[in-house]
C-alpha cells in the first residue's frame, strides 16, 4: 500500500478505507479506552489526529509513545468526532520504528531561537521552524515559476571562480596547496603551483557570468548558493546565502526597477496565497504585523528617490543619527530604515550612488559622479536587492578598470563582451534569506536558514 502524506488526508473530500501513514509523534494523551496521537510528517503545519483502540495488541507500548517518535499507522480515515479537526485516522495498527526517549530535546512545546539554534539539526521538526523551511521550497519554486513565465533562462554560474565580482575584497579562497608550507616566489605564496594554476575562491556573486549569458540568452537568472567573508555579526548577514541574480540584455535601470518591483510584489502575493497556514503561525507567534507588511509590499508602489535626494531627506530630519551622512558615504541601516519605516512608510528604491561606494561594473552617469545603481530597501529587513545598470562602453570600463586600479588582464574576457556586439544591460542581486525574513517576519537571517554560517560557527 502507497503511503499518504496528511497534507493529502487533510483535505480528503470523503473518509477512506485503509490508509498508510508515517510521520513523527507530536503528543500523546490517554483516556480509559483510547490514546489520542498527534502525528506530524512534515507535509503541512497541521498535525492528523490517530485514535488507537486499547484492544490493538501492543497498546501497552502506544501508551508509552513519547514525543518525537516515529511511527507507521494503518487505518481508515474517519469524521473526527472531536472538535478542531475534520478527519481523523483510527488506527487497526500501529509499528513503532523509532522511539525518542526522554532525553529528546524538544519535549516543551515552546523554545528561544537561540536555544533552537544550538540544535539546528533538531529545529525543523518544531512547528515554526518546519514552517520556515516548507515556506523556503515555495518560495524557490515561485522564484523559478516567476522567471520560466516570462522568458527568463536558468543558468548555472561557477562556485568556483578566478575573479572578485564586488571587489570587496570578501573572498573565502580555494585552495589545495599546502597551508602549513606553502610553495612561495619573490617571499609569496605562489599560486601558479596551485590546483587552478592560479588563486581561487568562492564566489560572491554569478553577475560576471550572468551579463555573459545574458549577452547571448536575452534575459537569464541565476539562483545560488554565494559566499562572503565579511566579519559582520549582524542578524541580517551570513557568510553563506542564496541569491537570486536575474540579468536582462536590452535593459535599463528603469526596466531593471520594474523588473525588481515585480518579482516582489509577484512572491510575496504568492506566499499570502500558497502558504495561509504556516503564514498564519509567523502572524501569530512571531510578528503581530506580518500580515499589514506584506500587504503593503504586494499592493503599494515603492518610492523611485535618487541617492542625492535621499541625503536631503535625511539632513532634514532632524534626527541624531549614529552615523554621518555626507555625499560619498553609504547608507547605514539607521537610514534606511528612517526613510522606510518612518518618512515614507513603504518600500523604497534608492538610485544613482556615488560611483567611489559602488563596484567597477556600474554604468556611469553623465553627471560623472555617480552610477546607475539602485538599492531595494523593504521594512524591518532594509536592503533586499542590490542592482545596476551595467557600463556597456568599453572605453569608460577600461578607465574605471585602470583607475581602480584592478588587474585589467585578469579581465580580458569580461572586457570582450564589451569589445563585441556590447549593448546596455541590466541586472540586480535579491537576497533570498532576507527575501525570506520579510515573508515570515523573522528578524534574525541565521533562523531562515537550515545551517547558518557565520563567524565562529560552522558545527554542522
Ligand atoms: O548588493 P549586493 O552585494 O549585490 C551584488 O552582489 C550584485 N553583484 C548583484 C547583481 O547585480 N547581480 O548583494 C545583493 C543582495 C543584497 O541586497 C542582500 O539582499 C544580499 O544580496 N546579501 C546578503 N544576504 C545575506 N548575507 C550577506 N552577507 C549578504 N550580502 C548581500
Ligand atoms: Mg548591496
Amino acid at each position: 500500500m502507497k503511503r499518504k502524506k496528511i497534507l493529502q488526508l487533510l483535505l480528503a473530500e470523503n473518509p477512506i478505507k485503509d490508509v498508510l501513514v508515517k510521520g513523527w509523534v507530536r503528543t500523546r494523551r490517554d483516556s480509559k479506552d483510547f490514546s489520542f496521537l498527534e502525528v506530524n510528517d512534515g507535509s503541512c503545519l497541521k498535525n492528523l489526529q490517530v485514535v488507537v483502540d486499547s484492544s490493538l495488541d501492543n497498546y501497552s507500548e502506544i501508551t508509552k509513545l513519547s514525543t518525537g517518535s516515529a511511527i507507521v499507522i494503518n487505518g481508515d480515515l474517519i469524521p473526527s468526532k472531536g472538535a478542531g479537526q475534520k478527519w481523523e485516522v483510527l488506527a487497526r495498527n500501529i509499528e513503532i520504528v523509532g522511539l525518542a526517549p526522554e532525553s529528546y530535546p524538544l519535549q516543551k512545546k515552546r523554545h528561544t531561537d537561540e536555544f533552537l539554534r544550538t540544535i539546528a539539526h533538531l529545529r525543523p521538526r518544531t512547528n515554526k521552524y518546519g514552517a520556515v523551511f516548507r515556506i523556503r521550497s515555495e518560495l524557490s519554486y515561485a522564484i523559478h515559476k516567476f522567471f520560466r513565465d516570462r522568458g527568463f533562462k536558468y543558468i548555472h554560474s561557477p562556485i568556483i571562480t578566478g575573479s572578485d565580482c564586488e571587489g570587496a575584497g570578501e573572498l573565502f579562497k580555494v585552495t589545495t596547496l599546502s597551508l602549513e608550507n606553502p610553495p612561495k616566489k619573490e617571499g609569496k605564496v605562489d599560486y601558479s603551483q596551485d590546483f587552478f594554476g592560479s588563486l581561487a575562491n568562492l564566489t560572491v556573486s554569478g553577475q560576471l557570468a550572468a551579463e555573459m549569458l545574458a549577452l547571448a540568452l536575452g534575459d537569464v537568472y541565476t539562483f545560488g548558493p554565494t559566499f562572503r567573508a565579511e566579519n559582520s555579526h549582524t542578524s541580517r548577514h551570513v557568510a553563506e546565502f542564496w541569491m537570486v541574480e536575474p540579468e536582462m540584455a536590452f535593459c535599463d535601470l528603469e526596466g531593471n526597477m520594474d523588473l525588481a518591483e515585480d518579482i516582489i510584489k509577484h512572491l510575496t502575493a504568492y506566499i499570502v496565497d500558497e502558504c495561509t497556514d504556516d503564514l498564519e503561525l509567523f502572524a501569530k507567534f512571531v510578528d503581530k504585523d506580518l500580515m499589514s507588511t506584506l500587504d503593503l509590499v504586494a499592493s503599494s508602489v515603492p518610492v523611485r528617490l535618487p541617492y542625492t535626494n535621499a541625503l536631503e531627506i535625511l539632513k532634514k530630519s532632524g534626527k541624531k543619527f549614529e552615523y554621518d551622512i555626507d555625499f560619498g558615504k553609504d547608507l547605514q541601516t539607521e537610514h534606511e530604515r528612517y526613510l522606510v519605516e518612518h518618512h515614507f512608510k513603504k518600500p523604497v528604491i534608492i538610485f544613482n550612488y556615488p560611483k567611489n561606494i559602488k563596484p567597477f561594473y556600474m554604468r556611469l552617469n553623465d553627471d560623472d559622479r555617480t552610477v546607475a545603481a539602485m538599492d531595494v530597501l523593504m521594512p524591518k529587513v532594509g536592503e533586499i536587492i542590490g542592482g545596476s545598470q551595467r557600463e556597456e562602453r568599453l572605453g569608460v570600463l577600461e578607465k574605471r578598470i585602470h583607475d581602480l586600479s584592478l588587474p585589467k588582464e585578469e579581465y580580458w574576457w569580461y572586457l570582450d563582451s564589451r569589445r563585441y556586439g556590447s549593448v546596455e544591460h541590466s541586472g540586480f542581486g535579491l537576497g533570498f534569506e532576507r527575501l525570506l525574513m520579510l515573508m515570515t517576519g523573522i528578524n534574525n537571517i541565521r533562523d531562515v536558514i537550515p545551517f547558518p554560517r557565520t563567524p565562529n560557527n560552522i558545527e554542522y
